[in-house]
């Protein structure tokens, strides 16, 4: 009988530790009664995570930064309307709300500023600390363009929305009624999906899925259980090789045209430099000819002059 107690106790203990765990993120350390999981996000800063719920982008990137830090982990590294943009800044260390918002501003530890969308991705030119950012504009659409590896059987373009659909709502725990439109090019391997809220809309953040999307098709999932990102469309599993995603905001973004690089200006600077090179040989190569020209009109004219003579 005792014995039978001590197992149920050992039973339960295990079974209690075994529950504790955070689902939607495998770098949580969990702990204690009732369970609570964090993420460590800078030296023994710890954030606490509500892991029933996909963990809010700004904490991951934070947690990201910290980890290549310590060399915990290696974070590696057409437009739906005119103004949708893409992230070419990558990953930095942001500042975040205590609820996982991302603060309006973010700086990446140096004087440089710049303000940034409820999706963390910079939105205008990047100035000095001194830059104000009014408010976090919020990211209303998503669009992911998903290209598949090479499938055996042709994929059901019908079979194929339904499942990303549904994947999205499982997966990523975001409501299929979201997903406004999806459209497939069987030539491209490639899966247009759109992702939209209504304007004013700030209960979903669209950017959290995304996040999560694009960890699965490019690293590794951030779940805790690495379950791989591959739908199941009429018995055949679909894999991703690429994603990319451009953020639509409530408010167009600011930023001027992409400043020329260094490599485009020196190719310029090389190319005025052989302009002008030739314009100075075409000028010079004239003034002889027409040196010779007089030259030569000069003599006629003696010869006339000493034959009237
Ligand atoms: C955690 O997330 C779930 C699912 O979104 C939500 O229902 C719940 O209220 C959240 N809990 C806390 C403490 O915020
Ligand atoms: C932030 O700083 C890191 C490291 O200095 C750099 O790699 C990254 O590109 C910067 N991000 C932005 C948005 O400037």
């Amino acid at each position: 009988m005792k014995s039978l107690v001590v197992l149920l106790v050992v039973a339960f203990a295990v079974g209690a530790s075994a529950q504790c765990k955070c689902e939607s993120m495998k770098w949580a350390t969990c702990d204690g009664t009732p369970c609570e999981c964090f993420l460590l996000v800078g030296n023994g800063e710890k954030q606490p995570l509500n892991c029933s719920a996909l963990i809010p982008k700004c904490f991951l990137m934070k947690a990201e930064m910290y980890r290549a830090r310590k060399g915990l982990s290696r974070a590696i590294g057409g437009k739906p309307v005119e103004t949708a943009f893409m992230d070419n800044d990558g990953i930095y260390d942001p500042e975040c709300e205590s609820n996982g918002l991302f603060k309006a501003k973010q700086c990446n530890g140096t004087e440089e500023c710049w303000c940034v969308n409820s999706a963390g991705v910079r939105r205008t030119d990047k100035g000095d600390k001194n830059l104000k950012c009014e408010e976090l504009v919020e990211t209303h659409w998503v669009r992911l363009e998903l290209k598949h590896k090479e499938t055996t059987a042709d994929v059901d373009p019908a079979q194929l929305k339904s499942a990303i659909a549904d994947a999205i709502q499982q997966r990523y725990q975001l409501d299929k009624k979201f997903v406004s439109d999806i459209q497939y090019d069987k030539n491209a391997r490639l899966i247009v999906v759109d992702v939209k809220k209504d304007i004013g809309d700030r209960k979903e953040d669209l950017s959290r899925m995304a996040y999560y999307m694009e960890k699965d098709v490019k690293v590794l999932p951030l779940f805790k259980e690495e379950v791989k990102f591959e739908p199941s469309v009429a018995g055949q599993k679909l894999q991703f090789e690429n994603i990319l995603v451009y953020y639509v905001d409530e408010k167009a973004p600011t930023f001027t045209m992409q400043r020329l690089t260094g490599g485009v200006i020196a190719v310029i600077v090389v190319v005025i430099l052989a302009v002008v090179a030739g314009l100075v040989v075409l000028y010079l190569a004239r003034r002889r000819e027409r040196a010779k020209y007089e030259k030569t009109q000069v003599r006629e004219l003696d010869e006339i002059q000493q034959s009237l003579s």
